[in-house]
This record gives structure tokens, C-alpha cells and sequence, in this order.
């Protein structure tokens, strides 16, 4: 399959990781529909290659590698892959992470590091081998999804509101770091989006409807986001419209920052 060669992206070579679900296969879909070739990084591997069949489906190109963003080796060997597959790399979007709903009192310390190894350091393993790739063909764009989370706290999502706020600051530190490598970093802060992920949030509390009621009701805008509607955000990043823009942190958000 040649690459579509229109489209706001087109002939651009991205990364997306955690693309097999939610707002990252989400991501993938509109990259791959814009005219990118897209390797769709994931842990889950048939949810992963469903997505690059329904890419391919559609027109589209797109590779599935399984890469743990846990692993620093597999995180090495993602950035090479689309390299030699693609022969090059423009766009990376962090989006893998993994959450968890405990207070500091009771969050383990394993648990405290495996959110840590994925959220932030597989952020951090992905942008250290993506930099100088990018530089290599004058630059890129380098999108980090971190949250509402990552911007206002709530009760009882320690280690989670820890790893999305340093992202949110890793990001602006590889923004000022490498803008002049022609490499823009942003942060993309998602509010309730309606994935697997929210929904096992949900499902692990007692009531799960009246928590999403709550969620709901705690939205200005009334309703859960869906995952699309972060993927037009992640497609604005990546694409040259947004040239000017670095180290901006982007809320996705049905209001839930703004009151
Ligand atoms: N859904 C929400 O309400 C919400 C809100 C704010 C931020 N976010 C963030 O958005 C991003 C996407 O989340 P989602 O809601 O689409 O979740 P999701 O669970 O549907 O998708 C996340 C994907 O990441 C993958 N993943 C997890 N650990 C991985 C690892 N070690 N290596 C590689 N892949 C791994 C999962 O397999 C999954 O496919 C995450 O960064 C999440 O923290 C989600």
C-alpha cells in the first residue's frame, strides 16, 4: 500500500503509542485518513493489528509493532522500526499510559514505579531516541497526552497526577530544549474521554452509573469526550499548521479545567 499522498499530514511518517484503544487507535485512524504512514505501538497486539487492517481498510498505511513502553530496549527498538521501515520519523505521540486510583497512603511502591516506568519514563526513553531522528530531516512534532490530571488534582489518583504532571513539564522542557532543532513538543490534556481506560475507572467504583453521572456532571460541557475529538487535537499538533506553536499544553476537555 503506497501512502495517500494528500492530506494534512501527508507524506509525514508517525509514531502512536498505545494505539491499539481508545483515543490512540483514535489518533492513528485520522493520521493514517491524512495522508501518514503510521506505526501503531501497543502491548496488545490484536487490538493492535485490527487497528492497522481497518487503516489499511481504508486507504491507508500503517504497520503494527508490539513495544512496551516499560522496556527501554523495545522503546529503542520502536523509533529504528520506523526508520527502517518508513525511512524516516516526523510525528511522536506519546499516548501509552496506564492508571491507577489509590491515595499516596495506599499506592505500593511497585506500583508507584510502574506507573512512573510507563507514564513518564517511557515518555522520556521515546522523545530521547525520537530527538535526534527527527533532527536528521530538519524536525518534527513530538505530542505528549497527559491530562486534566496533569493540571488541577483530585482525591485518590496519587501516582497518576504525579506522572501526568511531569509530563506536562517534560514537555515544555523538550520544547524550549529543541525549537531550534526544528522539533515542537506539546502537551495534549485530555478531560473524561469515554475509552477501555475510563471505563474500567468507572467500573471499579461501587456504583459505576452514578460515577459516570458524576463525571458527567462535573463536565461544563455535560457529556463524555470521545476520542475522536482528541485525535482532531493530536492531528492539529502534528501537522504544519501548528508551526508556531511549542510547549503549549492543549485541554481537550468539555470545560473540566476552565471553572
Ligand atoms: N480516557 C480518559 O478519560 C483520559 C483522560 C485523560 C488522559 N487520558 C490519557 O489518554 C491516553 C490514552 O488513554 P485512553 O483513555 O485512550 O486509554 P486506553 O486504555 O483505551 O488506551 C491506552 C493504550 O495504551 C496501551 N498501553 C498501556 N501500557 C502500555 C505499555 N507499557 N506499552 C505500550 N502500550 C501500553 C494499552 O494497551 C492501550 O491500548 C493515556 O495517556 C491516558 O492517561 C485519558
Amino acid at each position: 500500500m503506497n501512502p495517500k499522498k494528500e492530506g494534512r499530514l501527508a507524506g509525514k511518517i508517525a509514531i502512536v503509542t498505545g494505539g491499539a484503544s481508545g483515543m490512540g487507535a483514535a489518533t492513528a485512524r485520522l493520521f493514517a485518513a491524512e495522508g501518514a504512514s503510521v506505526v501503531v505501538a501497543d502491548i496488545q497486539v490484536e487490538l493492535g493489528e485490527a487497528v492497522v487492517r481497518s487503516i489499511a481498510k481504508a486507504g491507508g498505511t500503517a504497520e503494527f509493532l508490539r513495544a512496551d513502553m516499560g522496556r527501554h530496549e523495545e522503546i529503542k527498538a520502536m523509533v529504528d522500526f520506523a526508520i527502517r521501515r518508513f525511512g524516516r520519523l516526523d510525528i511522536l505521540v506519546n499516548n501509552a499510559a496506564v492508571e491507577s486510583g489509590k491515595t499516596e497512603v495506599d499506592t505500593s511502591e511497585e506500583e508507584w514505579d510502574h506507573i512512573m516506568d510507563i507514564n513518564v519514563k517511557g515518555v522520556f526513553l521515546a522523545t530521547k531516541y525520537a530527538v535526534p531522528a527527527m533532527k536528521q530531516n530538519g524536525g518534527g512534532s513530538i505530542i505528549n497526552i497527559s491530562s486534566a490530571y496533569g493540571i488541577v488534582g483530585s482525591p485518590g489518583f496519587a501516582a497518576y497526577h504525579a506522572s501526568k504532571g511531569a509530563v506536562r513539564l517534560l514537555t515544555k522542557s523538550t520544547a524550549v530544549t529543541h525549537a531550534r532543532d526544528g522539533i515542537r513538543a506539546n502537551s495534549i490534556h485530555p478531560g473524561a474521554v469515554d475509552t477501555p481506560l475510563l471505563r474500567k475507572a468507572m467500573n471499579a467504583c461501587i456504583d459505576p452509573k452514578e460515577m459516570e453521572a458524576r463525571v458527567k456532571d462535573s463536565t461544563p460541557i455535560g457529556r463524555l469526550g470521545q476520542p475522536e475529538e482528541v485525535a482532531y487535537g493530536c492531528l492539529f499538533l502534528a501537522s504544519d499548521e501548528s508551526k508556531f506553536i511549542i510547549g503549549a499544553e492543549l485541554s481537550i476537555d468539555g470545560g473540566m479545567v476552565a471553572q
